[in-house]
């Protein structure tokens, strides 16, 4: 039977944190899990944009809405918002590392890196490792990476992680969401190993309307792209079914940790969640490890502590 949103759990006394909760798919998760009883920290990068989603979700929400200023193109800022949800709330039970750019030119975060590996993946990975000793005192904790059907088409270039010496936007984010997928199954496997309970999980949410396209169509000023949108119009779904794959991978009972989760239609693009098939190149233990070395060498720390 389909997994809807009224089939979520009660989420009284538990704290979820959304990264990139003020638009599309991460507004529709916090709105949901707050509507559930979560209190849920909206991660977001400008306060103004989070205040306005905070605005609209309060007469919804069961329980607490708190803001967490995070820009993930900043690891000093990732770190800065991992110390405040451990100041200020001391417990963390669901983690959904949600926000995300597509495709923009090449540009640089505040750290020097290539802005879609950085935001997409090394800040949620340094968000992780930091908000893990949390999560981990949390019976049933999760952590929730969102990829996309373009991890499918997503290579690691290990010898030119930054685009450096030649950068195709489409590339690079298909890099960026295999590296979401890679770090969720790794996770998953160095949480079990560790006899944890904590789950790592990976969702993709098809196709949905969101602020992903166009602002993906005016950061290259593409016509051609942004008439490309418009006639694919039809194929999208509303961004609260492409939120269902997320939320199936944080709440639901049955969900399993270094699964992938995303729709059941045709070739996965909308529908009900169902567990999708994972690229090969996510499945292959030595590249994901790779991978986790080269994150922790970028980010400056090792997550061995954090994960054991
Ligand atoms: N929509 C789709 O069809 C689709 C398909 C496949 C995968 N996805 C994935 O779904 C996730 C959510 O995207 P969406 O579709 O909901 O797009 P969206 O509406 O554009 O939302 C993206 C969110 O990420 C935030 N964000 C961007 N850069 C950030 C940074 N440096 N630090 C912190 N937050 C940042 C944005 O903040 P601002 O509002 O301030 O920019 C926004 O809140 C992404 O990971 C995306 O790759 C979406």
């Amino acid at each position: 039977m389909a997994w809807s949103e009224a089939d979520i759990p009660d989420q009284s006394g538990r704290i979820a944190l959304v990264t990139g909760a003020n638009s599309g798919l991460g507004l529709e998760t916090a709105r949901a899990l707050a509507q559930r009883g979560a209190t849920v920290l909206l991660a977001c990068r400008q306060r103004s944009r989070g205040e306005a989603a905070r605005q609209q979700l309060l007469p919804l929400a069961r329980a607490g809405l708190e803001l967490i200023d995070l820009d993930l193109a900043d690891l000093a800022s990732v770190a800065a918002a991992a110390s405040q949800v451990q100041r200020e709330f001391g417990r963390l039970d669901l983690l959904i590392n949600n926000a995300g750019v597509m495709a923009p030119p090449r540009r640089l975060s505040r750290d020097g890196y290539e802005l879609q590996f950085a935001v997409n993946h090394l800040g949620h990975f340094a968000l992780t490792a930091a908000l893990l000793p949390l999560l981990k005192q949390q019976i049933g904790a999760r952590v929730v990476t969102v990829s996309s059907g373009a991890h499918y088409f997503g290579r690691i270039t290990f010898d030119d992680l930054q685009g450096e010496r030649r950068y195709d936007p489409w590339t690079a984010y298909g890099q960026s969401k295999l590296a979401n997928v890679m770090m969720a199954l790794d996770l998953q496997e160095r949480l079990a190993a560790a006899g944890s309970t904590t789950l790592s999980i990976a969702a993709h949410p098809g196709l949905a309307r969101t602020n992903l396209q166009p602002s993906s169509v005016a950061a290259k000023g593409s016509w051609i792209e942004g008439l490309a949108y418009r006639l694919l119009d039809p194929l999208f779904q509303s961004a609260a079914m492409g939120a269902l794959p997320q939320l199936h991978a944080a709440v639901a009972p049955d969900a399993r940790g270094g699964a992938l989760y995303g729709p059941d239609g045709l070739a996965n693009l909308g529908g009900w969640p169902v567990s999708c098939k994972i690229a090969a190149a996510a499945l292959d233990g030595s590249q994901r490890r790779r991978l986790w070395q080269a994150s922790e060498e970028l980010c400056g720390f090792s997550s061995k502590t954090a994960v054991a």
